[in-house]
């Protein structure tokens, strides 16, 4: 029965785009509506405008069905029965708080449309209170419609599987009525045996950015550890993983490197921050301004190693730089840590030369001025360092030793702890790694 539903999916970015082709597959009519046209014109040809692996070929599939459509006419939500508003909520340009401009046009624009007994559901992450004060509106532009909050923890990377088989359903909800749709749209993730968890509007959206900042706090956490081993001369991989076999500390997200970036974590606890403050409860966030100043000086003390291993000023030097994505497996270069780190070695004269199997035309598009090599061992070439900035597994199955032909110094940081120290090491390189006593 509830197939027959016909959902219509608001922004079809990262998030949109996902969920609209997961949606799909579950045998849900769908249509994906987006201001840009060129994102819907290739959307509607089943092509991905940004890599995700494994979703271009669910994308594909999904819209050779029929059953997925794509269009930049907002009349066509009409027809649908939950709207799923999946639009960016980015860092404003004047602050740490998020912007909500998004998310309050696409529900305001939206609202005509809507009919009797339709639920619009909010995935975009928003500062706590959006939801009730946006429901609040809805029901005097839009009396026949409700409103719901269902948050979003899908890793890029990843985002099929997390959206598929996620490790928690959560459903902001005022009434059982909008609980009890939301069930009959993740009825077939609920069979899976998927915990539900309902919850009021405000702590659907406090679960979001309590999660990231938890994740955020992880990070940080082990790159301060890092911090210490390297001035106690300690390891810090070898404390991580110590650490890690107590089940109440857990061993994910204790890599220490050149830490957190993307389009998530980092704007999303700033925004954390800016809407306690609003709250008045600044002082039980003000631990995250430490998450966030650490995770920016992981940045800073790779330079400050590269610094150290050649000279003061730069302008003599060419570095290499693998990696320009703010993780493997993703073409996304926002607030990429390694592309900062790039631009800054760029910025005080260095020869800076950047690869990435993904990220070369993102990171194009944003810093045009900073020049790309189509291969790593291009990109090594002639180098007097290499710095290992985002740990995809092409890097982690370079030959040390052929590597070390092409370059002219063999010296190495590692910004992430991936490599395998003693095999590089072995072949003749100086090998550095953050948090690690060489
Ligand atoms: C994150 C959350 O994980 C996800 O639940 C939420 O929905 C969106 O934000 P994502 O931005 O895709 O997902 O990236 P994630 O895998 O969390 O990594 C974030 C950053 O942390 C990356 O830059 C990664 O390199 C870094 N990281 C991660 C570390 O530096 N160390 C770790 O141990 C783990």
């Amino acid at each position: 029965m509830s197939m027959n539903l016909t959902l219509s999916v608001i922004g079809c970015g990262y998030l949109g785009a996902t969920h609209a082709a997961c949606m799909s597959s579950l045998g849900f009519k769908v249509v994906g509506v987006d201001t840009d046209p060129e994102k819907v014109a290739m959307l509607s040809r089943g092509e991905l405008p940004f890599y995700e692996p494994g979703l271009d070929t669910l994308l594909a599939q999904e819209v050779k069905t029929g059953r997925l459509t794509f269009t930049t006419d907002f009349s066509a939500v009409s027809d649908a029965d939950i709207h799923f508003v999946c639009v960016g909520t980015p860092q404003s340009k004047d602050g740490l708080a998020a912007d909500l401009s998004y998310v309050k046009a696409a529900v305001q624009t939206i609202a005509p449309f809507l009919k009797e007994g339709s639920l619009v559901v909010g995935k975009s992450t928003v500062p706590v209170g959006t939801a009730q004060s946006l429901r609040a509106e809805l029901t005097k532009t839009a009396p026949q419609a409700d409103l719901a909050w269902n948050p979003e923890f899908l890793r890029e990377g990843f985002a099929v599987e997390d959206t598929l088989t996620p490790n928690r359903l959560v459903v902001g909800v005022a009434n059982d009525r909008a609980e009890e749709i939301l069930k009959q749209v993740y009825e077939p993730i609920i069979a899976l045996g998927t915990p539900w968890i309902r919850a009021d509007l405000p702590t659907a959206e406090l679960v979001k950015v309590a999660a990231n900042s938890f994740l955020a706090t992880k990070i940080s956490f082990i790159n301060a550890m890092a911090e210490v081993c390297e001035a106690a001369g300690g390891d810090v991989t070898v404390l991580a993983k110590a650490i890690g076999y107590d089940p109440r500390i857990g061993s994910r997200f204790l890599q220490a490197g050149i830490g957190f970036g993307g389009g998530c974590l980092p704007k999303d606890i700033r925004a954390f921050m800016a809407r306690a403050q609003e709250l008045g409860a600044k002082q039980a966030l003000e631990f995250l301004r430490e998450i966030d100043a650490i995770n920016l000086r992981a940045r800073q003390r790779v330079i400050d190693v590269v610094r150290n291993d050649l000279s003061e000023d730069l302008t003599q030097y060419k570095i290499a730089v693998l990696g320009a994505t703010f993780k493997p497996d993703s073409d996304d270069v926002r607030d990429s840590p390694a592309l900062d780190i790039a631009v800054q070695l760029h910025a005080a004269g260095a020869n800076v030369v950047i690869h990435d199997p993904k990220g070369i035309e993102p990171a194009r598009r944003r810093f045009p001025n900073l020049n790309f090599a189509d291969s790593a061992t291009e990109c090594v070439k002639g180098a007097d360092l290499i710095l290992h900035l985002t740990e995809w597994k092409e890097y982690r199955d370079l030959d040390p030793s052929l590597i070390a032909q092409l370059v002219k110094n063999k010296i190495i940081i590692d910004g992430r702890n991936a490599l395998d120290r003693e095999l590089w090491r072995s072949a003749g390189w100086k090998f550095h790694a953050l948090g690690r006593t060489d």
